[in-house]
């Protein structure tokens, strides 16, 4: 699985986006570094909050599957009909990824065009708050 199939499989999944509010459609493809791949779309909501990024969605069908081990993201999304741009995760799914993953954790925002930008959860969430706060001491 390479950065461009993931990149296709997160395309893939933005066709499933339920998002009649914001007609904003996310899609997600996460590798587990057992190689296994869990796609996600975002998920509205007619009372707005309790809708789910496709990012998050990706992580909780990996973890409720008892995966938890992950490699990359690829991530898509743009308005409906129009041609889609980088999208970056929000806060709250850095949160998440915060979680799971380790500095090294890759992110790919990718366009219509192919055009990629490649970082990792360092990059885009420095100074995090984790798992390791709550044992004594910031690693
Ligand atoms: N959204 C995502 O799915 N992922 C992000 O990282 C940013 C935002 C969704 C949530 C909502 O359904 C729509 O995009 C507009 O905010």
């Amino acid at each position: 699985m390479n950065d461009n199939d993931l990149v296709k499989l997160a395309f893939d999944a933005k066709e499933k986006s339920y998002s009649p509010y914001s007609q904003f459609q996310v899609g997600a493809a996460l590798l587990a570094k057992n190689g296994d791949v869990y796609t996600g779309c975002n998920i509205e909501s007619a009372s707005y909050s309790p809708t789910n990024c496709a990012e998050r969605t990706a992580f909780f069908k990996a973890v409720s599957e008892g995966v938890t081990d992950f490699a990359v993201i690829a991530v898509v999304g743009g308005q409906k009909g129009a041609e889609v741009g980088l999208c970056y995760p929000c806060g709250v799914c850095r949160q998440v990824m915060a979680e799971f993953c380790d500095s090294d954790f890759k992110i790919i925002m990718a366009d219509a065009k192919g055009e990629k930008h490649v970082c990792t959860l360092d990059d885009i969430l420095p100074y995090r708050f984790g798992p390791s706060d709550l044992q004594g001491g910031h690693s």
